[in-house]
């Protein structure tokens, strides 16, 4: 006689989104401790609990491939803003800002507030913030980034300039400790000053660690602007020179006079990825958000506030109106409001959709998490995926835009064991409801969960259900050297 196997859980019925962009199949899921049992026909497995999903979808956790929740995943574990998105991964250390490794005795330079409040904050050591993920856990999975910024501030004294040959000795040597520690790559944001002062050179000098240690390089570019093509050929050459993967950072084609111009910078993508591994991300909507200083020569029509030291109660408010009110041009209320921060409207629909729409787009909410007004993307990122451009626009099939969040970003980040249902991977999981899923967060009111996410799993323990989180938090610190080597280019067509 056989024995009946036995699991913890099995969801019946279900729509399953496999999360390679196959078509969905309907069936039964297994769970047993944090890993996927079976998938697809479950035979007679019986389980402790069982739950009926039918009409309901169920696929592969989403990855969150561009954020700055370095700070919030130790202040606010609990990590709502995105658990409540389906999100059960999240990348960190973007844009050249990370949390370590820093120590420094003043105020950080911009952009770095925008990770912190007070330099205390920051870790010396990638280490022991790891440790800190690992101890005080989050309820999803991280993987970390060493920034470059970071790295300056933590050897330079002054860093209008481009590093010398003993800074970048020691930039180096910083960083090849946080890979070891277990950091998944270098970021950088050459678009920021005083950042926008390092030479391309400076970047390939560090990037070779990165190759000895088969970590990757994602990158806020210099110029996403004007000089669009000029900035994605100096990222190319990082990639070819040190030998890495790159991941372009919220792609986008930012200023009205280039709107449009994601014809072009997708074609350039296109043609060098025949060549080297490159990856992209993009989030939903036409406003970027960023510090007030980065933009004060490059303001748009709107822009909304989203903090303001000085004038905490701008946040929420057109620059337009306080500018008036204060009786100053809007360069001159940037300049009052700062430091601050904003929301700018700066992007086409037309370049949102194309960008969104390219077969190696994977999504990043570049989401805000400290920000008083924060831009909606923060909440509303993936739902708004799913609902507004799957349902409503209908630019891709719902399982192309879950393959944008879950196995690409898994090949891209080398998420060993996720990304895709499968039986033996972690059970990194959310239920929705195709028919009803969709983004609360707006410009106006920006701080709102999301409708349709029924149940989110990370690591086999659900910790978002029924619009509640459960208080489980059973998130990992991924390290490098429990990553996948780096795979690109897994797009099915
Ligand atoms: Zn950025
Ligand atoms: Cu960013």
């Amino acid at each position: 006689m056989s024995q009946t196997k036995k699991t913890d859980l099995i969801l019946r019925n279900a729509r399953l989104i496999d999360g390679t962009g196959a078509s969905s199949q309907y069936g039964d899921l297994a769970i047993l401790d944090d890993r996927l049992l079976a998938v697809g026909e479950l035979g007679d497995l019986q389980a402790g609990r069982e739950l009926d999903v039918a009409g309901k979808a169920v696929c592969p956790g989403f990855v969150d491939t561009h954020t700055h929740d370095d700070r919030v995943l130790l202040s606010d574990p609990k990590m709502n803003c995105k658990v409540s998105q389906g999100v059960t991964t999240v990348v960190t250390g973007n844009c050249g800002i990370s949390l370590a490794p820093l120590r420094i005795d003043q105020s950080p330079p911009p952009p770095l507030d925008i990770l912190v409040e007070r330099e205390d904050q920051f870790f010396a050591d990638f280490g022991k913030y790891l440790l800190a993920l690992t101890e005080n856990p989050p309820s999803l999975n991280a993987v970390c980034q060493v920034g470059h910024t970071t790295l300056r501030a933590a050897v330079m004294d002054s860093y209008d300039r481009p590093a010398i040959g003993k800074e970048i000795r020691k930039m180096r040597k910083l960083l090849e400790h946080s890979l070891e520690a277990g950091a998944c790559g270098m970021s950088t944001g050459l678009f920021y000053a005083p950042a926008n002062a390092a030479p391309t050179s400076e970047v390939i000098e560090l990037s070779h660690a990165l190759y000895e240690h088969k970590a990757l390089h994602t990158t806020h570019m210099r110029d996403e602007g004007e000089r669009i093509a000029d900035s994605l050929r100096e990222t190319f050459a990082i990639g070819a020179e040190a030998q890495i993967p790159v991941v372009i950072s919220h792609h986008k084609c930012s200023g009205a006079p280039n709107h449009g111009r994601s014809a072009e910078t997708l074609t350039l993508i296109d043609q060098a990825s025949k060549g080297q591994p490159l990856g992209l991300d993009a989030y939903p909507y036409t406003a970027g958000s960023t510090v007030l200083s980065a933009m004060g020569n490059l303001l748009p029509e709107r822009v909304l506030i989203t903090w303001s030291e000085p004038f905490p109660e701008a946040a929420g408010r057109e620059l337009s109106e306080i500018a008036e009110e204060l009786a100053m041009s809007e360069q001159e209320a940037v300049e009052a409001l700062s430091p601050g921060g904003g929301i700018f409207f700066m992007m086409d629909e037309e370049d949102v959709r194309r960008i969104l729409a390219f077969p190696n787009t994977m999504i990043g909410s570049d989401g805000l998490p400290s920000d008083a007004h924060p831009h909606p993307r923060l909440w509303g990122t993936f739902p708004r995926v799913l609902g507004h451009y799957v349902r409503d626009v209908k630019l891709f099939t719902l399982e192309e835009a879950v393959r944008k969040m879950t196995s690409l970003p898994a090949a891209c980040f080398g998420l060993k064991d996720r990304g895709i249902l499968k039986a033996g991977n972690y059970a990194d999981l959310v239920i929705f409801d195709p028919d009803t899923i969709k983004d609360s967060a707006t410009f106006d009111d920006p701080i709102c969960p999301a409708q349709g996410i029924e149940q989110v799993m990370v690591n086999g323990r659900i910790v978002w259900k029924d619009g509640e989180h459960t208080g489980n938090r059973p998130g990992r610190a991924l390290r490098l050297q429990e990553l996948a080597p780096f795979r690109f280019n897994t797009s099915q067509e």
